[in-house]
Formats: structure tokens, sequence, C-alpha cells
């Protein structure tokens, strides 16, 4: 078997062969029921699209700018807590994604520092969660800031659910020697994962090296969630607190409605991901894409609109833009990359997107990704979620942002 894979799909069948259970279904995630994750996939496959026989463009361009950064196609890695995944973990993601020509997105529970990541992708955003105090806060960002971090992604998106109807991963405090012990029948099982760390000569840590506060240790991934979970949740004004804090662009991650859209350009952002977490959020939340039109057509050019969750393909690119996004971002599907072929993998992931984007923006007859629009797909009546206003239908009337009073 040659490592090059052909589709996700086969990356994610070799990442289940490659990675303990527990690793995996770290991966799978969801929320619940998983309605949502599997809403995230499936809405992609509702929308058809109108090709063209006769007339198209040799040459395709699908460079484009995000947040100030060029992109050589308009995807960016979302930031995902890839521990244990692979020894190299975000490190080699990216240098993946820098070998492609896009940006890093680095998560705060991630299991590489931001300097390490920074001199593989210079084009590195660093993400936070709302988590430990201001002055918490300041540091990290004072921290990123050194690093050279081109900008800041906030993900707001979460609600701590628990439990998953097919049962969630068993994952340690700490990879210690009675934990070892408990995972060892499904370790040993996958002795390819297990040499891997084995060269490497070090094992998964579980630490959180980017939450360390000044002077101290980085936390183990446990205590700094528990940390996460007992912080103050934060306002608007916090919002906007934070993003003064920084100079440079500023993404706010997990808008699904409308006013919440519209307030995150009130706080001041440079760009919005529509995005439900990946489905690891509020479970029964509807797919990304399926807000995307209506948050799209309210927010305007007001700040850039990128999407993620459920990008599997090339063509679920171009839909995503063909409804309004400027790029998307992508989880699963370079972990799965990740996990079947480290470095490698990933940029065999980001190529067959590269590709299938191509393949779609010929068939569609445009010369650029510039060109998509939303008479490229062909949309299903009912496809599309006005989130949340009631009474109002899509798209919403001029001075619908009245309608319901800011906190
Ligand atoms: C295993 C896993 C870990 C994640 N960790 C984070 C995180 O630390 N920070 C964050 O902002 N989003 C996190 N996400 C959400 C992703 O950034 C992204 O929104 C989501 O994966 C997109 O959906 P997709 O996986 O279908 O592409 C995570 C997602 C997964 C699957």
């Amino acid at each position: 078997m040659t490592d090059w894979f052909e589709t996700v799909a086969e990356a994610q069948r070799r990442a289940k062969k490659r990675l303990p259970k527990s690793v995996y279904s770290a991966l799978v995630a969801g929320s619940e029921q998983g309605i949502t994750a599997s809403d995230n996939t499936a809405a992609f496959g509702e929308l058809g699209f109108a090709p063209h026989v006769a007339g198209l463009s040799d040459a395709r361009n699908l460079s484009t700018t995000l947040m100030g950064q060029s992109l050589s196609f308009p995807v960016m890695i979302s930031p995902t807590g890839v521990q244990a995944v692979h020894p190299d973990g975000e490190v080699a993601v990216a240098r993946a994604a820098a070998a492609r020509g896009i940006p890093m997105g680095l998560s705060l529970f991630a299991s590489k520092p931001i300097e390490e990541v920074v001199a593989a992708n210079p084009q590195t955003f660093f993400q936070l969660h709302w988590v430990g105090s201001r002055e918490l806060l300041a540091h990290m960002l004072d921290r990123a800031r050194a690093a050279g971090a081109v900008g800041l992604i906030l993900t707001m998106d979460w609600s701590f659910s628990e439990g998953r109807d097919w049962g969630s991963p068993v994952i340690p405090e700490r990879l210690d020697a009675r934990a070892m012990l408990r995972l060892a029948p499904e370790v040993l099982a996958r002795p390819g994962w297990l040499a891997q760390w084995a060269r490497s000569g070090t094992f998964p840590d579980l630490t959180a090296p980017n939450l360390a506060e000044p002077g101290k240790s980085a936390p183990t991934f446990f205590a700094a969630y528990r940390e996460w979970m007992s912080t103050p949740l934060p306002s608007w004004d916090d919002i906007a607190w934070l993003r003064a804090q920084w100079d440079g662009p500023f993404m706010l991650k997990g808008v699904s409605r409308v006013d919440d859209g519209l307030r995150a350009v009130d706080a001041g952002v440079t760009a919005i991901s529509v995005s439900n977490h990946g489905g690891n959020n509020l479970d029964g939340s509807p797919a990304s894409i399926r807000t995307l039109p209506a948050i799209a057509e309210a927010v305007g050019d007001q700040v850039e609109i990128t999407l993620d969750g459920g990008i599997r393909r090339g063509s679920d690119v171009a839909k995503a833009l063909a409804l309004g996004a400027r790029a998307v971002l992508i989880g699963r599907a370079y972990l799965w990359g990740l996990a079947a072929n480290g470095q490698a993998g990933v940029e065999n992931v980001l190529d067959i997107l590269r590709g299938g984007l191509d393949s779609a923006v010929l068939g569609l007859g445009r010369a650029s990704v510039h060109e998509l629009s939303p008479s490229d797909v062909v949309v299903p009546p009912g496809f599309a979620r006005a989130n949340q206003l009631p009474g109002l239908g899509y798209p919403p009337p001029i001075g619908f942002r009245d309608t319901e009073p800011r906190s």
C-alpha cells in the first residue's frame, strides 16, 4: 500500500486503522447525538452544482487573501488540540500548511508551543478561548506577539456539553504507569502508532504549553480545561476589550446567528468564522453551511467571512465560497491526514482539496475563486437557516438589526 491516498475518506479509514481507539474517537468528537456533526457534512451533499460545458477557462486563479495574509488557495488550518495524534503534532501541520502556502491556526490547547509553530509557518494565527482572567489573557497575547503570530482567533462557541450516545474516549489526566497499563490493550493493538512515538523518544504528555502562566510550568490538558470551565463567561464588552488589546487581525470563531455576526462587527473584529465547532458544541445547531447565506447577506463586506464545519472535498470549498465565504477552515480533514501519514499526509489532504476546488472552478466556467457566486450552486428549498430572527425570512429585511435588544 502506498502512503498516498486519494480522498479524505480514505485518510480517515487509515487514521482509524492506525490510531488507538481513544485517540481516534477523540478526533471523531461530536456531542450528544451527533446531529450537528453529521449535518455539517450531509448539508454539503444537498447542494448541487450548475456546470457549463464549453467556454471554460484554461487557467484558474485559486489564490486569495485573508486577514492580510496571502493564501495559495482559500483554505486555512482550523485550530484543534491534536494531542497524541502524532509526535510532531501541530509543527507537522504548520510545515505542511507552509509548504502549500496557507495559514495555520494554532489551538490554545495545542501540544506544541507557539514559538515552534511560528518557526514552522510564519503565517500562524493563535487561537484563544476566554480563559482565566484578563491578566492571563493579556499575558498570552504578549507571548503570541513576541512569538510573531500574525493574528488572533477567539473561539466562543462552547457550552461544555457532556456525553456522547456512542461513548466518549478515555483520556487520562497524565500518561503515568497506571494510565499506560489501562490503555495498554488498545495501544498495543496499534503498533505503528506506538513505534512512531517510540522513535521520537517521547510519549504524549497531555499538557497545554501555550496556557502556562508567567513563571509556571504548562498545565495538563485537563487542568487547563477545568480552569476554562470555571472562568466567568465573557460579555460582548469583554470581547471588544480583548480585540482592543491586539492591534492586528482578529477573528471571532463560532458565529452561527445573524445577530451575533452583526455584534461581532460592532466589537471591531476583522473576520468571523461561521462555525458550530465541528458539531462539538450545542447539538442540534444546523450545519454551518446552512447558516452562512443569511449571515453573509447581513454582514456584507464589513468583515471577512470564513466558514468551517464539514469540509471534506474541494467541491465543498467551492460551495462555501459560492454562498458567501471568502475562505474555509478545515479541522478533521487534516487531522485524518496527520494521523495517516504525518506532514506528508496533511500535504496530501491539502492537495486533494486544492485539486477538487480547481476542478469545480473549471466545471463552473469560472477563471477565479472570486467569481464564484450563488448562481453556481443549486440550493434546495428549505436548505438555508436564517438564525435566529423569528418571523424574518431570508434575506433579512433592511433595518432588522434593531429587532433585538443589544446586551
Ligand atoms: C478533535 C477536535 C479538536 C478541536 N479543538 C479545537 C480547539 O482547540 N479550538 C478551536 O477553536 N476549535 C477546535 N475544534 C474545532 C475546529 O477548529 C473546527 O471548528 C472544526 O473541526 C471544523 O469542522 P470539521 O472538523 O468538520 O472541519 C476542534 C475540532 C476537533 C474535531
